[in-house]
């Protein structure tokens, strides 16, 4: 087998999955069957996290069951709030939930992988806690108090009062929950992959999250959207675009944001937070920096004609969470806050049928080297 094909394990199935699919030809991308667009105009955040989870859509009672459950669960340890006080507070808030959610591990019983309801605990958890830690840090590392969660407020709403004290709009935290089910799950992505290799070691879920965490960090994946942002104000101005994207694209670099190593049209993802951006122009006022990354979009498609280059979800989605005043670092926690459903569900799949990970390599050092003495080296 030729090395090159290999490389990344582009096209390698790497396990046989039920709950999501994306035909990257068409841009279609499902989850358990069902149209993401669908999902986002009819379904919320909790009620498709139970999809991802469980395989079907929950009746009535089932999903009041799993609100309460996350609801009731959402608090976390005051032990864990004076750990994300003794991180630096210039560190990065991925750092900071990496951090959470492995030390929680600390706290729950999550070993014994075996019990199906020990599990089913384990999931509501995460579900539950990731929002709590992700607000605690961006709050106490200003110097503000960690708030607790408010049991009355939705998963969204909560969210955005704990980062904010403040209760949102039902508009603004709609949208923030649409955002969290277009991010709830994507096949087996780099991070989905980290933690099915890291479950396939029966290792904790705490420990499987947090290795997901860890992977979706990078800014080849989740950390694209806080790039994105930072590359759209360095731009400045629709006027300003050309000459950057002709600069990056003749220096080699990536336009953050656009391109997918399955999509080969418009992630549909894009194409939704495309239309949010419009929905949050409408409560919080324009953003200069949509000008941009239209354009950006526009010159792109125009310079890399021929490569089947377009935005993906990292590209509108930073332009949605900076207009509802949330900071650029904290784009890449809210995206692990939504996509730790589908982590979920893998690992609940990989339990099912456990075969631990171990690939094989092609080794390209040398053999029988003779060990030289310190002294003659
Ligand atoms: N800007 C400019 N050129 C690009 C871009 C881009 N964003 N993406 C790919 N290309 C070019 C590459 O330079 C390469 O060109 P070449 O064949 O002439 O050398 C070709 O397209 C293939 O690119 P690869 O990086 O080899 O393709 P791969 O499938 O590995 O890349 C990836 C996928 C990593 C997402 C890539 O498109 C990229 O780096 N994009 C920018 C970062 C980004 O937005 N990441 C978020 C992805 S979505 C997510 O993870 C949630």
């Amino acid at each position: 087998m030729p090395h090159d094909f290999m490389l990344g394990l582009a096209g390698v199935p790497a396990a046989k999955s039920a709950v999501s699919d994306v035909d990257g030809q068409r841009g279609i991308l499902e989850y358990r069957g069902i149209r993401v667009e669908e999902l986002c105009g009819r379904s919320s955040f909790l009620e498709t996290a139970w999809l991802l989870l469980f395989g079907r859509l929950p009746s009535q009672s089932e999903l009041e069951r799993f609100v309460r459950d996350v609801t009731l669960h959402r608090r976390i340890k005051y032990r864990i709030v004076e750990l994300l006080k003794c991180l630096p507070e210039q560190g990065h808030p991925m750092d900071a939930l990496q951090a959470g959610v492995a030390a929680l591990g600390m706290y729950y019983p999550g070993r014994n992988v075996a019990d199906a309801d020990n599990n089913y605990w384990s999931a509501v958890r995460l579900i539950a806690k990731l929002p709590t830690i992700v607000a605690a840090y961006a709050r106490l590392r200003r110097g503000d108090d960690a708030l607790p969660p408010r049991d009355d407020l939705s998963f969204a709403e909560n969210f955005l009062y704990m980062l904010t004290e403040r209760v949102p709009d039902k508009a603004l935290s709609r949208t923030l929950d649409v955002c969290l089910i277009l991010h709830a799950e994507h096949t087996m992505n780099a991070s989905t992959f980290a933690g099915i290799v890291t479950a396939s070691t029966l290792a904790d879920p705490y420990t499987v999250v947090a290795s997901s965490i860890g992977a979706l960090k990078g800014p080849l994946h989740g950390g694209a959207n806080e790039e994105v942002v930072q590359m759209l104000r360095e731009i400045g101005s629709p006027a300003q675009v050309t000459p950057y994207v002709q600069g990056a694209l003749a220096a080699k670099r990536k336009i953050m944001g656009l391109g997918h190593r399955v999509y080969k049209v418009k992630d549909p993802r894009a194409t939704v937070l495309q239309g949010l951006c419009e929905q949050v122009f409408r409560e919080c006022g324009p953003s200069p920096l949509y000008a941009v990354a239209v354009e950006v979009e526009r010159v792109s498609a125009e310079l890399l004609a021929g490569k089947p280059i377009y935005p993906n979800v990292d590209f509108y989605s930073g332009i949605v969470y900076d207009k509802m005043g949330i900071e650029a670092d904290c784009f890449t926690p809210i995206f692990a806050m939504a996509r730790v459903a589908g982590w979920l569900a893998h690992w609940f799949e990989q339990l099912r049928e456990n075969k631990l990970y171990r690939p094989d390599q092609i080794y390209e050092g040398e053999h029988n080297r003779p060990y030289v003495p310190l002294s003659q080296r």
